[in-house]
């Protein structure tokens, strides 16, 4: 038989569960998203996956070329948002406009043997223009940087921003996931355990001799147990924290 203080918690876990479940006639905020270099490797991808997402109403997709093509495929997906592609400088406005979170991935990528500052030449110019065109178009949606390197794109579009007097440093971010996802993977691999059930903090820059796992922090490993009564199908989560693979200890 279940301890009353055990069934207790588990009634208020499932009563908060139940309430914050979303209803059909719950309203939806009207968000945009503008991704700019929507036609690129990485930028169709994301506009897919921008798709996906239920919070965004509007997905304007902005590249030099292509867009048309590839907001007409993304389109289809029958979800929410209403897809547009702009293509071309002279549509970069409208791309922007009204936009409440701008994704950069727009630029060139590394070619073998190149590391990210390489890039800096091309890409601070692409980056400069787009950043220009933010604060003019909608100076306070939040400007997700994607594109390499990091370390200098950022600076560089707040740069931009405090000249045109619309900067703020909780607005801004550089993009650094891929540091974050490849940790996990990397370690889950070689301490061999669940990559689902890993967390590994990722602190510093987005170059190579800046992105620091910091492995000594390793890990959050969640352990689910679940049970059924009748038809109720209850779940509890423990935390396992460990500083390495060998030495847990259960919070
Ligand atoms: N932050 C990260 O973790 C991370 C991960 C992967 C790639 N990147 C970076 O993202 C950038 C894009 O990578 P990719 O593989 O998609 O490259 P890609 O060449 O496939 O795509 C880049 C796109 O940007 C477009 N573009 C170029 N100039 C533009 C402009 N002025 N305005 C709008 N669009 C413009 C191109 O037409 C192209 O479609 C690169 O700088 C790459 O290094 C960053």
């Amino acid at each position: 038989m279940m301890r009353p203080s055990i069934l207790r918690s588990v009634q208020s876990a499932v009563s908060r569960s139940i309430t914050r479940r979303g209803y059909a006639t719950e309203p939806v905020p009207e968000r945009k998203v503008a991704i700019l270099g929507a036609a690129g490797g990485i930028g169709q991808p994301l506009s897919l996956l921008m798709k996906l997402n239920p919070l965004v109403s509007t997905l304007s997709l902005y590249d030099i070329a292509g867009t048309p093509g590839v907001a007409a495929d993304v389109s289809h997906i029958n979800s929410r948002s209403q897809v547009t592609g702009y293509a071309g400088e002279d549509e970069l406005g409208k791309a922007l406009e009204g936009a409440d979170v701008v994704i950069i991935p727009a630029g060139v990528p590394r070619k073998p043997g190149m590391t990210r500052d390489d890039l800096f030449n091309i890409n601070a110019g692409i980056v400069k223009s787009l950043a220009t065109a933010i604060s003019k178009y909608c100076p306070h949606a939040l400007v997700n940087m994607i594109s390499n390197p990091v370390n200098s794109t950022v600076p560089i579009a707040a740069e931009v921003f405090k000249k045109a007097g619309t900067y703020d440093e909780k607005r801004l971010f550089g993009v650094t996931t891929l540091d974050v996802v490849r940790a996990k993977t990397f370690y889950a691999g070689k301490a061999n355990v669940p990559v689902a059930e890993v967390n590994v903090p990722v602190i510093g820059g987005h170059a190579g001799v800046t992105i620091l796992p910091l492995f000594s922090q390793v890990i959050t490993c969640s352990l689910t147990w679940h049970f059924r009564t009748s038809n109720m199908y209850f779940g509890f989560q423990a935390l396992l924290v460990c500083g390495n693979p060998l030495n847990c200890s259960l919070v």
